[in-house]
């Protein structure tokens, strides 16, 4: 950063709210809220190991996942930094079964917090990169109530902010407020403070890089096996197990991240609400594209808090493509 500007998050998310006029503010704190909850949760998986947050909790969450210690400080480190601004008024975590409504006593405000507080979990016990994912919504109901599920079963596309922390190499939180694109910062741990180091992020057409859980295979569709045949063919197989790692390689240097349905999971396995619609935010605010193999991710209709889709994200062309040959077996196979 030497000789240029230092531009820190809450400088960068002051300018960018004088692009929209009405803007009093309050979501520019709810964003500076989650960067503080990141650079806390960035504290504790740097030294997970000397921290005694590594293993498991103990406890099964109601994906029916075995909770680790990580997830479950992560999820309560989100909620203990939002609760009570004022700001929300209802938060959901892939770690809570139900909402978790902002009492009258804490002031509820007129946004919506969703989140996977640790997402990856499977890598924090061998030090591989992880990540939190966050996903922003206005209320829908009255105002100065307690938010409700309602409020948090929202269409992706009314997102008004999205974004996820990394805690790779470096510690990035890359967001998006919809208008304006998706910009990076690097948290600089001499000062404690998110600098701007990817501003105005545009993910590549396409890419060198897939990535896919190639054990499945044999679940698979025909559509997804032609997919990968040819990929396997153009492309470098990259396949980390952190959603985010895998989505911020590929928004940055360019490729597909596939998590598809198949026979054992017939919706896919990852969420719709706290991993796919805000990674989908963010790869179309980078010129990107997600789907569910089919439709806009950012257009699914969510039913359920932990309803699952199907995941094709990344490059435009790429996941274009991925649409056309899973249309094309379909329709070989009618
Ligand atoms: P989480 O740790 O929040 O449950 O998410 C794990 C997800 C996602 O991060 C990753 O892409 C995927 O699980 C990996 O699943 P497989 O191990 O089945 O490939
Ligand atoms: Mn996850
Ligand atoms: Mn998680």
């Amino acid at each position: 950063m030497r000789g240029s500007r230092l531009v820190t998050i809450e400088s960068f998310i002051i300018e960018q709210e004088r692009l929209f006029p009405e803007a009093t503010g309050e979501l520019t704190n709810v964003l500076y809220d989650v960067a503080l909850a990141a650079k806390v949760i960035s504290s504790y998986v740097r030294r997970a190991g000397l921290a005694a947050v590594l293993g498991r909790a103990g406890a099964v969450n109601v994906q029916g996942e075995e909770q680790q210690k990580l997830d479950v400080l992560a999820n309560e480190v989100m909620k203990h930094v939002i609760q009570k601004t004022g700001r929300v008024c209802v938060t959901a975590s892939e770690e809570d079964e139900e909402p978790v409504p902002v009492t009258v006593e804490h002031r509820p405000g007129k946004y919506v917090l969703l989140f996977d507080p640790l997402d990856g979990s499977s890598n924090i016990d061998v030090n591989a990169s992880i990540g939190t994912i966050f996903s922003i919504h206005k209320r829908m109901t009255p105002e100065g109530t307690p938010g409700t599920l309602e409020d948090c079963l929202q269409v992706g596309r009314s997102q008004v902010a999205a974004g996820y922390v990394i805690y790779g190499s470096s510690t990035i939180l890359v967001y998006s407020s919809g208008v304006g694109g998706a910009h990076g910062f690097t948290l600089d741990p001499r000062i404690g403070e998110f600098l701007l180091s990817h501003p105005n992020i545009v993910s590549p057409k396409s890419g060198t890089y897939y990535s896919v859980n190639e054990s499945n295979y044999d679940r698979w569709s025909d559509g997804y096996r032609e997919v990968v045949r040819v990929f396997k063919s153009k492309k470098n197989a990259r396949y980390i197990g952190s959603l985010v790692a895998d989505f911020h390689r590929n928004l940055i240097a360019g490729g597909i991240f596939m998590y598809p349905a198949d026979k054992k999971s017939p919706q896919g396995k990852l969420r719709l609400l706290y991993e796919a619609a805000p990674l989908a935010f963010i790869a179309e605010a980078a010129g990107g594209a997600a789907t569910d193999g089919e439709r806009p991710i950012l257009d699914l209709e969510p039913a359920a808090l932990h309803q699952r889709t199907p995941l094709v994200i990344g490059s435009a062309e790429d996941v274009a493509f991925v649409q056309k040959t899973l249309a094309k077996a379909t329709a070989g196979a009618a």
